[in-house]
């Protein structure tokens, strides 16, 4: 059998056959046909807008893998600083470069003292953590001139290596202000997660932050820090196709992140099953689903459609976290939830698992974290995936700005009509 496809336009009786690559053909066959025909693809269902070699994904057999290594080895033997140093670098660090790596992260944590006390002080008393974070992180690229210099390597990689670190402190810090706390410096002795666990709950000297949570926060990174051509992904490579400097494209990817179909959803699944309340509503609360009046929060995902390696990684984590914090009283429900939707015809058949939010909250809340900061908490490792997007785009020579076309479906030419005559 070819691999090759053959469009016939039947209007003309033109054809153009077009290679078939890893499953891929190119549009480029179309414009050949004509130029002024557009496929109508919305949410890009069946449309690769790049070409990545960062991450693979297989949804039907529930394969992740970041640069060809298994998201389950990674979460086993690695720490998030290595995995982003994969992430950014296409290889594993040697001891030398991971080293330097983590000297260069653990010593620009700082944030410049007008960003909390000019900007981040402005915020209301209430103001969502994550409305937060975007913002920032938008604001931090001001204090930066050469931010823009996107195309000079060197200064891309320090803006890199800038937002990889301050991404933590600027969490911290909204959490903090959130609650009238007074900010925590970070600590540059403590790894990655603990001194993000310290910046974020320390209070006053006697706190230190418990191992097996520290390593459980940098599972949860790890298993956050990408995942291809999701909806803040693709935001960040459409906004940085614009040359956009690297804090104002990863503050837009995080507003895409913000949404409760995508982000949100962990802080969704927790507001869910708090108010799902008790076991015995569990079956009620799957007919109402199941007659349209809102969605099984946590579970289905575009791509995967067999199970999401990450959720079956994250209950695993959940359960060493339980141990040290005793259990979250909503693993019952979540539980029992899953157990019902997993044997319920309307779930199987629309091939709906739990995805990576269903028992992360949890794990979150067990760890102390207030509900608001959960996709906060998304953001921090993901910025580590934007850029590494970010920076593959900007050397890929396929790519130009992004500019999709549209079917345009309303109203023909007609005349402007003065308001006294309407
Ligand atoms: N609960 C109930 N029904 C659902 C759900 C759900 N969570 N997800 C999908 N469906 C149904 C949907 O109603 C539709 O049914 P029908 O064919 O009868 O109209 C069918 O399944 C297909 O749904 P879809 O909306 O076309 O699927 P999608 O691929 O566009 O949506 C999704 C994927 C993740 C947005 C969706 O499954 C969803 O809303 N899930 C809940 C939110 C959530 O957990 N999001 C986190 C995603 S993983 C983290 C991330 O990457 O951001």
């Amino acid at each position: 059998m070819a691999d090759t496809i053959t469009i016939i336009d039947d209007r003309t009786g033109k054809k153009v056959t077009v290679p078939i690559t890893g499953g891929v053909f190119s549009s480029a066959a179309l414009r050949e046909l004509d130029p002024s025909l557009f496929m109508y693809d919305p949410a890009f269902l069946s449309t690769a807008s790049c070409a990545s070699s960062i991450t693979y994904l297989d949804g039907d057999a529930g394969i992740l893998r970041y640069r060809g290594y298994p998201i389950e080895q990674l979460a086993e033997n690695s720490t998030f600083l290595e995995v982003a140093y994969l992430l950014l670098n296409g290889e594993l660090p040697t001891k030398e470069e991971m080293a330097a790596w983590e000297y260069g992260v653990c010593h620009h944590t700082m944030i410049h003292e007008n960003m909390r006390k000019r900007f981040v002080d402005g915020f209301h008393y209430d103001a969502h953590p994550m409305g937060m974070f975007v913002s920032a992180t938008a604001a931090l690229g001001t204090f930066y001139e050469d931010a823009k210099n996107i195309f000079d390597k060197e200064s891309f990689d320090k803006q890199v290596l800038r937002l990889v670190a301050k991404v933590p402190t600027i969490a911290a810090m909204c959490y903090r202000f959130s609650q009238g706390l007074p900010f925590v410096s970070p600590n540059n002795s403590l790894s990655y997660g603990e001194n993000f666990l310290n910046m974020m709950f320390r209070i006053g000297e006697d706190y230190s932050v418990d191992p097996v949570l520290a390593r459980a926060m940098d599972v949860l990174f790890i298993l956050h820090a990408d995942h291809e051509q999701n909806c803040g992904t693709t935001t960040m490579r459409v906004v940085s196709s614009a040359n956009s400097d690297p804090y104002t494209s990863t503050a837009a990817a995080a507003a895409a992140l913000y949404g409760p179909l995508h982000g949100g959803a962990n802080e969704a699944v927790v507001r869910m099953l708090a108010e799902i309340g008790d076991v015995k509503n569990v079956p009620a609360f799957i007919e109402s689903v199941k007659a349209g009046e809102g969605r099984l929060m946590g579970f289905g995902h575009r791509v995967y459609k067999n199970f999401d390696p990450r959720a079956t990684l994250i209950k695993k984590t959940a359960y060493e976290v339980f141990e040290v914090t005793g259990m979250n009283p909503l693993l019952s429900i979540a539980l029992e939830l899953e157990k019902v939707a997993l044997s319920d015809e309307y779930f199987v058949s629309r091939k709906l698992y739990p995805n990576v939010d269903f028992y992360s909250g949890l794990i979150y809340q067990a760890l102390g974290f207030p509900v608001d900061m959960f996709t906060v908490l998304f953001a921090i490792p993901r910025t580590v995936g934007w850029l590494a997007h970010m920076q593959e785009l900007l050397n890929d020579k396929d790519q130009k700005i992004s500019r999709p076309r549209q079917w345009y479906t309303g109203a023909d030419e007609r005349n402007y009509i003065p308001v006294e005559k309407r």
